[in-house]
């Protein structure tokens, strides 16, 4: 039995999107921008997913933005929003995603001041350090929901409120962008409540096609393109649309949305029964990043002393448990993940640590079977690492 714990790298596409994907490649695979019947057919899977979307957040249609993941809508946000100038400082995190941090550091080298606020060991933001960064020259602040290494839920609310009255108080207009990729169809967030400018997202994160996202704009926020072509997307980001990424994404949304709660009720369960499990079974090992309502029930990162999580990943992986040692996009790299080093510096602890992300899909056998595993081998390799 396979069992897949690794959805915050990314999901398997809903069975019922086969159906909607065959029908876009050999049916309905007109131009949307053709002016005959088969690309006002086109339009339509656009109109309606852009309307799916829109429902789900409580925002206008037209303030959807279609774009190739959440890479690129972070980019857009980060670049599109700031001004011409090359003037003025991007507040952010030091634990965002690679997306948007080394979008961020490219804004430094051109002239931008970058500050990163910290967190604190339980890998919540520190907002009075946020507080006092702001400043009359900040254009931008961009930072996530849930962290996509450990989980834990950042006060995107309060940021909010905080630039909001920031902005009255100084006429000042900073824009507010939200990197909430491991949060959308997951964890809910009120868009106009948080005050929130821009905010990503994407579809393979919500069992829908890689490659595919989008970036709220509020109305009244203009962006500058990143790239130049035809008028598709109102001329903000041309080229002919990946339609098929843009049908599955307003599925997987108005599917994640609807259940939301049904599912986080379920993977709070799934959560709860491996840490009761690990608690039981296994010992010296350190949940990283807080514990209770400020963390996502879709992730649990923890760390085994005196093991390997790269190694216990692959031995893992040959029981047929898939499970990551940090965000999918760093784990190639060789040094210890910016995330955790953000929170502490116990090398032990940061070499031990392994990503374990459920789903809705996810059943309480494949769980306890998964947790049952993990002490298993985590006892066989450290009793290795004794002997020699
Ligand atoms: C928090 C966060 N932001 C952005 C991204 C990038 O999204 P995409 O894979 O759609 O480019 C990811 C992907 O893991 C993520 O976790």
């Amino acid at each position: 039995m396979m069992i897949y714990l690794d959805h915050s790298a990314t999901t398997p596409v809903d069975e019922a999107q086969k159906e909607l994907i065959l029908k876009l490649m050999y049916t309905d695979f007109g131009n949307p921008s053709s002016l005959h019947r088969l690309g006002v057919n086109s339009e339509k899977y656009i109109k309606k997913s852009r309307t799916q979307i829109s429902k789900a957040l409580n925002v206008n249609e037209k303030e959807i933005l279609f774009t190739s993941g959440g890479t690129e809508a972070n980019n857009f946000a980060i670049q599109g929003a700031v001004p011409k100038s090359k003037k003025g400082r991007i507040i952010t995190s030091v634990f965002e995603h690679p997306s948007v941090l080394n979008c961020v550091e490219e804004m430094s080298k051109k002239g931008f001041d970058a500050y990163y606020v910290k967190v604190n060991t339980e890998g919540i933001l520190d907002l009075d350090e946020f507080k006092s960064a702001l400043n009359p020259e900040t254009v931008l602040v961009t930072m996530m929901h849930v962290n996509n290494e450990i989980g834990t839920i950042q006060p995107i609310e309060e940021i909010g409120e905080i630039i909001h009255n920031y902005n009255r108080a100084n006429n000042t207009k900073i824009v507010y962008h939200v990197d909430a990729v491991q949060s959308f169809g997951k964890i809910r967030l009120d868009v106009k409540k948080s005050y929130i400018d821009l905010m990503s997202f994407s579809a393979h994160k919500i069992n829908g096609l890689k490659g595919s996202g989008g970036l709220y704009v509020r109305e009244g926020i203009s962006l500058i393109p990143l790239v130049y072509g035809g008028g598709q997307e109102k001329g903000l980001r041309p080229g002919t649309e990946n339609i098929y990424g843009i049908a599955s994404i307003g599925a997987a949304t108005e599917g994640a949305f609807k259940d939301l709660e049904k599912h986080l009720e379920h993977v709070k369960i799934l959560k709860s029964k491996m840490i009761e499990y690990l608690q039981e079974n296994c010992d010296d090992f350190e949940v990283n990043g807080s514990i209770g309502d400020r963390v996502s029930p879709y992730i649990l990162n923890v760390s085994f002393r005196g093991i390997k999580g790269e190694v216990l990943l692959h031995t893992l992986e040959m029981n047929s448990i898939y499970v990551s040692t940090g965000s999918a996009c760093s784990s190639k790299k060789k040094s210890y993940s910016h995330v955790l080093k953000a929170m502490f510096h116990e090398d032990e602890r940061l070499d031990g640590a392994i990503r374990i992300s459920f789903s809705k899909q996810n059943t309480v056998e494949e769980i306890l079977k998964a947790s049952e595993i993990i002490c298993k081998e985590v006892k066989a390799l450290r009793s290795i690492i004794k002997r020699r």
